[in-house]
């Protein structure tokens, strides 16, 4: 297969500006060094064959809008290149390519011209783009009195329009109803078996997965991960786990007591992972009080990675463990004696709390890493019970 895309060491530098309230002298003397550097991108490679799709994701400011807008021929790259085969079709930014001044037909026509329609084309694609817009009472007003709704389905309807072979589209999707969202979707699968070439910029990792060949994930502007959508998806989680929850604080307590030390014990009896999936293996905390403690209890809590869930947890006084009175350190250890979860990442959560009044001592929120593989294994005979039904046809 040939590539549709070709992104070859790309980087990017904008010019940043910083404003500093300072004096007219200062001003003078400082003009020329308060122009800085930004590098939006950073030797960004990869291709896209014809005919799949391609998510391109990351977080705010790692960088997609400016790739697409390269790849789309709006901006210029600072070094590398792009190659682009074949008519291409770009949703970008809300309402780019529409004049405000203009009525909704006249820029159906003039967005469609710039994609390479003749008028005569356009008269015929014209009633097909206003209806699955479903804006037919609104063409003969000006784009300005538009909602964002209004002007993502306009600019939809006439990129599927135009009969496009690559179609690039930067998120704007999402700010459509979800009615309008699903008919996109339904489009963009049409497209694919009509074997035609997408980039599909998202913030929605499960549409990536659900509809994407491969995915590329961006992080500060440079390729962070690249491969299949469940992989990439998966370093994104990663990524985001530290940082969606608004409230996440790493380490809180009031230290009567502290997290000394945190092992991970495998089978072996060594602190180095993996873990192969369903063995055993021990969570050994240790504690160090900084004053004497008797109401001490012991918990931690394992958070699947790629989907932000718990799936296992422990705690001292639930167990009837008791933990006594005690001034120093001491070892307290988990036995988890099988982990039947599927490979992966998973962060583990330990808590030293009084058994008493609930009072944190110390916790470390998803501080320690549990990385889980699998070995495929001869799979033993068991007895499943199999039930026979014979039917008249
Ligand atoms: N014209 C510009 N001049 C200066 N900096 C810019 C310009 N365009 C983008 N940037 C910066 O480049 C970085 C990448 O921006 P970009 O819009 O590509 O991010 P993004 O991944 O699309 O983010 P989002 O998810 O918020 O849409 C940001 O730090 C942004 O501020
Ligand atoms: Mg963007």
């Amino acid at each position: 297969m040939t590539a549709a895309i070709e992104v070859a060491d790309v980087s990017k530098k904008f010019r940043l500006f910083r404003e500093r309230p300072t004096s007219v002298k200062q001003r003078l003397l400082s003009a020329r060094s308060r122009a800085e550097d930004f590098w939006a991108l950073r030797n960004v490679s990869f291709d896209v064959l014809e005919g799949t799709s391609l998510g391109l994701i990351g977080q705010n400011g790692s960088g997609k809008t400016t790739l697409l807008k390269i790849v789309a021929g709006i901006l210029r790259p600072t070094s590398g290149v792009v190659r682009q085969r074949g008519r291409m079709a770009a949703l970008l930014e809300l309402g780019a390519g529409f004049h405000p001044e203009l009525t909704g037909r006249e820029n159906v026509y003039l967005n469609a011209s710039f994609l390479g329609l003749s008028r005569r084309e356009t008269d015929r694609a014209y009633d097909a783009i206003v209806e699955f817009a479903g804006l037919e009472e609104f063409m003969d007003n000006q784009a300005k009195f538009y909602s964002s709704g209004m002007l993502v389905r306009l600019g939809f309807a006439v990129a599927v329009h135009v009969d496009p072979e690559v179609l690039l589209i930067d998120e704007v999707l999402a700010v459509g109803d979800e009615a309008f969202q699903a008919k996109c979707l339904e489009r963009i699968r049409r497209f694919q078996r009509e074997g035609r070439t997408i980039v599909l910029v998202t913030h929605a990792l499960d549409t990536v997965r659900a509809i994407c060949d491969r995915a590329v994930m961006l992080h500060q502007g440079r390729v962070h991960a690249l491969g299949s959508p469940d992989d990439v998806v998966r370093e994104m989680r990663y990524l985001l786990l530290g940082q969606v929850d608004e409230g996440f604080v790493p380490e809180e307590g009031t230290r009567e007591a502290e997290i000394e030390a945190v092992d991970l014990v495998y089978p072996n009896g060594s602190t180095e992972g993996p873990l192969v999936r369903d063995d055993p293996f021990t969570i050994q905390v240790d504690v160090r009080t900084n004053e004497p403690v008797d109401d001490l209890d012991v918990d931690f809590e394992i958070l699947d990675g790629a989907t932000n869930h718990p799936v296992l947890d422990g705690r001292a006084s639930r167990a009837g463990v008791t933990i006594g009175r005690f001034d120093g350190k001491r070892r307290v250890r988990f036995h988890v004696s099988s982990f039947p979860y599927t490979a992966g990442k998973y962060w583990i959560t330990i808590g030293l709390s009084s058994r008493e009044t609930g009072r944190l001592y110390h916790v470390q929120t998803q501080r320690y890493l549990l990385e889980v593989i699998e070995v495929p294994r001869v799979q033993e005979r068991v007895d499943v019970p199999v039930t026979i039904e014979v039917e008249d046809l």
